[in-house]
């Protein structure tokens, strides 16, 4: 996919399908559609923050859509800066959000490559997002553009779920027939790389089946799982991540071999 269709892929009609999706989630519904994907809860994302909480000073929130989330890191007295690939999600932001005194930038911008200079930001957050990023190359922006001690926030889709998990396999199997990008990490091998990096990993949530993260029904260390949350801490240096995803996940691929 060009960066044109997929600027053109995140439009109006998404932007429509993403808010009644985040508006259904909640307590005792259920978010699991068969062949879609499914959302959390903004209590979900609080509950993290509070537990591995903030630096003082700003955040970086990558795939920002209209600022769901900057109510609660206005809780948190930080100042925002947003970027999201979707002009009509960025449009929406500046609508809910211009002139508030905590938002610093709301900018068009891929995650691949972010409009910023070296070390800018004390915290950045990518939620719901990085799944249908080209991931080596966002989180190579991530590590760039973030301070030495700074707390990030991310999650993503692992490349290896349970075969009886046909909610996930359904959700994998229609994502590629609305050609909606969808990557699956290699998660062991991204947690392998940011630690030789020297990078420390505060947490790692592993949900192990599709539904179990907007229920917040995490282990820590499940043989297979299909979504995780990771909080780090950026080492005081970086490089550049090599190919760490897939567009098919293991399991698909045992699966259909
Ligand atoms: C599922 S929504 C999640 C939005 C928001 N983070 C939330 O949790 O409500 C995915 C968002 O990521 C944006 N997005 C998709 N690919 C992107 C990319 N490569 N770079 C930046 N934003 C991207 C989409 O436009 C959309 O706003």
């Amino acid at each position: 996919m060009s960066d044109d269709d997929r600027k053109r892929y995140w439009n109006e009609q998404y932007l429509e399908y993403w808010r009644s999706r985040v508006n259904e989630a909640g307590v005792g519904k259920s978010k699991v559609i068969s062949g879609d994907s499914n959302t959390e809860d903004d209590s979900v994302y609080e509950s993290v923050f509070k537990a591995y909480g903030f630096n003082a000073g700003n955040l970086l929130e990558v795939g920002c859509a209209w600022g769901r989330m900057f109510p609660i890191y206005k809780q948190f007295g930080l100042e925002i800066t947003g970027v999201d690939i979707s002009k009509a999600m960025i449009d929406s932001a500046k609508e809910n959000w211009q002139g508030d005194a905590s938002i610093q930038q709301l900018k068009e911008s891929s995650a691949e490559a972010l409009p910023f200079t070296d070390s800018s930001f004390d915290n950045l957050a990518c939620l719901a997002v990085l799944d249908a990023t080209f991931q080596n190359q966002a989180i190579s922006e991530f590590l760039r553009v973030t301070k030495p001690g700074a707390r990030i926030y991310f999650t993503g889709k692992n490349d290896h779920y349970y075969p009886d998990d046909l909610e996930a396999y359904n959700a994998e199997v229609g994502a590629r027939r609305k050609s909606h990008p969808n990557f699956f990490t290699d998660t062991k091998l991204l947690i392998q790389l940011l630690k030789e990096q020297g990078h420390t990993i505060d947490q790692f949530y592993f949900f192990p089946r599709r539904g179990d993260f907007a229920t917040f029904t995490y282990e820590e260390t499940p043989e297979r799982f299909y979504e995780y949350f990771l909080v780090m801490t950026r080492g005081d240096t970086y490089s550049d991540l090599p190919e760490i995803s897939d567009a098919h996940s293991k399991t698909f691929k045992e699966l259909n071999s």
